[in-house]
């Protein structure tokens, strides 16, 4: 069992939720790789594959949806876990419910994929990552600047996907 775990990434937090990931599942005894989309030589070789993107303005980032697409054209009997890393801010708040929701690729890369499932979690942003009139607008994201992960979560849906991997190898 070779499982490839990939996320695209602007700031690095959703590629850290990526190697989270892989850590789960790979305790548990499976041989996990882990790359960015963009550099994903090969698929062959890949019994399953996780795949995640941040989400900026609503959008998945290009490279996470072009993966989907090749994984849809070259492996499609792949079983396939989708996250999306998004929604900051207090998760109760008015923002954060409103990022909640699907990017607007989800459907394609969903059809693409013919994915097992897909997740939102929580993301984080940092004053730093904002640039230019995000910064001259910074009213705009206060109450959202922080890290919102919650790796009790992520972790629990890697083990679940380790526990269906497993279920995949015994059948
Ligand atoms: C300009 C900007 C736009 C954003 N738009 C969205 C959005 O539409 N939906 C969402 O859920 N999160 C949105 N976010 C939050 C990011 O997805 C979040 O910060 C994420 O964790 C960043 O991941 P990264 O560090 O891997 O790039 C936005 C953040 C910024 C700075």
């Amino acid at each position: 069992m070779n499982v490839l775990v990939s996320a695209a990434s602007e700031h690095g937090s959703t590629a850290e939720i990526a190697r989270v990931v892989a850590e789960v599942v790979a305790d548990r005894g499976v041989q996990v790789d882990v790359a960015a989309p963009g550099d994903v030589a090969t698929l062959d070789g890949y019994d399953a594959v996780v795949l995640g993107s941040a989400v900026y303005m609503g959008h998945w980032l290009p490279a996470a949806a072009r993966l989907a697409e090749r994984i849809g054209a070259e492996r499609p009997e792949l079983p396939v876990w989708l996250f999306s890393s998004g929604p900051v801010g207090d998760p109760a708040g008015r923002f954060a419910r409103q990022m909640r929701v699907d990017a607007a690729e989800l459907p394609a890369v969903q059809a693409a994929t013919r994915a097992r499932a897909h997740r939102i979690f929580a993301g984080r942003l940092d004053r730093g990552d904002l640039h230019g009139l995000q910064r001259t607008a910074t009213w705009l994201f206060r109450g959202m600047v922080g890290d919102f992960r919650d790796w009790p979560a992520i972790r629990e849906w890697a083990g679940s996907i380790a526990d269906q991997l497993a279920g995949t190898q015994a059948a």
